[in-house]
């Protein structure tokens, strides 16, 4: 059944208008939502062609894709009836995009391996165009390392990971693996594919991204696990969306984000001083640093010595400015001002604590209890309050999460 005859009418309007996606689907229970996934696509202006592995058609069937996509499925690499009107690789290179959804453990572990064991292996070998993956499996077959592994390498190759959620699952399992909603895949087509919309141009936002090190001799210091990522991508995120961006980073091991203006920075006195410098200049200030709340009081002139006399010792600390306070309390040209909450509890209860006592416009609750997620990962989910309202972006890569944000925060200017 592989004639690839265009019985779609694709709209000419629409934020897909035009766009060809391959939407592969492997076998799992998810499958099912790939009809409501195609037509929202659809309506959007996209062209679709469903891709199918034998094990999808299990839990969905061709009929059902071929009646939603207007076209007949491919399932098939041997079908030679399909080969003559548009063979695998024609097909590998009609995509813009090629988005596997959902994207099972083993189709994940085959394309990291470089199968071509079926057609949609084949395809993705084959693309140039490229490759979105969305992950729906049983959250232990996604926690275990060999996923996890095959995913890295996935992300090392520059496929995008969209997703996946957390939540109670098919088989009764509650954690993380269940394939993201047809909307928010939709939403991340569209941002991908979409025109290229910079509401951000002509404004300017500040970030303040990584840790800070306090010092307690010239060869000690303290400090926290932040990798500077999620800084960082709001930082590039806010630049392709058309913003002046200034990036005051601590120490972490960052390339800067192309047309970003970065000031390193060490201590959070030097963080808070760079921040007064430039927030009152712009008018989008985040503070997405994990800043030393204490430093010691006095930093010793030479590095301390282990005595024999006493086991324990004490630093005195003193507390460091709080600067996205500093930045909220200004009276003369005060900026939008976005702190972040990284809690292991009561996430919700503390981040809007933090929104009243510091005097924010918006706040990022950020679970850094969870696996997967928060400081040093490559993925993250955020809960995001302001006075008015809140919204939920869930797990995603810490570069798609941080273009949402970036969005919400321009919605409420
Ligand atoms: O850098 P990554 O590895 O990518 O990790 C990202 C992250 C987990 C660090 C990030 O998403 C995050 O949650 N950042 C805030 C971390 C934090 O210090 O939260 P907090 O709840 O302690 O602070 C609340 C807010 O006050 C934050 O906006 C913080 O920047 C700000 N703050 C805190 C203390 C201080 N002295 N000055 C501040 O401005």
């Amino acid at each position: 059944m592989q004639t690839l005859v265009n019985t779609q009418s694709p709209l000419n309007s629409g934020s897909l208008a035009g766009k060809k996606i391959l939407l592969g689907i492997s076998g799992g229970i998810a499958a099912y939502k790939c009809a409501e996934l195609t037509r929202r696509l659809i309506e959007r202006g996209a062209e679709v062609q469903v891709v199918m592995t034998k094990a999808a058609k299990e839990f969905i069937t061709p009929l059902t894709m071929q009646a939603v996509s207007g076209r007949p499925v491919s399932d098939s690499l041997l079908d030679p009836a399909a080969e003559a009107s548009m063979g695998h690789i024609e097909l590998a290179k009609w995509a813009d995009l090629v988005l596997l959804a959902p994207a099972t453990a083993d189709l994940i572990a085959r394309v990291a391996a470089g199968m071509g064991n079926d057609l949609l292996s084949t395809l993705v070998l084959a693309t140039d165009a490229p490759v979105a993956v969305s992950p729906a499996m049983n959250q232990q077959m996604y926690a275990n390392i060999a996923t996890q592994e095959n995913i890295a390498t996935l992300r090392r190759r520059k496929m995008m990971i969209w997703g996946p959620a957390a939540g109670e699952q098919a088989c009764g399992d509650v954690g993380m693996g269940r394939m993201l909603e047809p909307m928010q895949l939709v939403n991340l087509c569209e941002e991908f594919l979409g025109e290229k919309d910079q509401p951000l141009a002509g404004k300017s936002v500040v970030i303040t991204a990584g840790p800070t090190r306090e010092a307690i001799d010239p060869v000690r210091y303290i400090s926290n696990h932040s990798s500077g990522k999620m800084g960082f991508a709001i930082a590039e995120a806010a630049q392709k969306l058309g913003a002046d961006v200034t990036l005051i980073a601590g120490p972490v091991n960052l390339a800067t984000p192309e047309g970003v203006q970065r000031i390193n920075v060490t201590s959070a006195e030097s963080m808070h001083e760079a921040a007064m410098t430039h927030a009152s200049n712009n008018q989008v200030f985040i503070a997405c640093a994990a800043v030393a709340d204490y430093r010691p009081e006095a930093i010793a002139d030479q590095k301390i010595k282990k005595t024999d006399d006493n086991d324990a010792m004490t630093i005195r600390m003193v507390k460091n400015p709080d600067i996205v306070a500093s930045v909220a309390g200004l009276t003369k040209n005060r900026p939008f001002t976005v702190g972040f909450a990284a809690e292991t509890q009561d996430v919700e209860h503390y981040a809007r604590g933090k929104l009243t006592r510091k005097n924010l416009d918006m706040i990022c609750a950020n679970d850094v209890s969870v696996a997967g997620q928060g400081f040093n990962s490559d993925d993250n989910s955020l809960k995001v309050f302001w006075p008015e309202g809140e919204q939920s972006l869930p797990l995603t890569s810490k570069q798609e999460l941080a273009i949402q944000l970036m969005k919400l925060i321009d919605s409420q200017l």
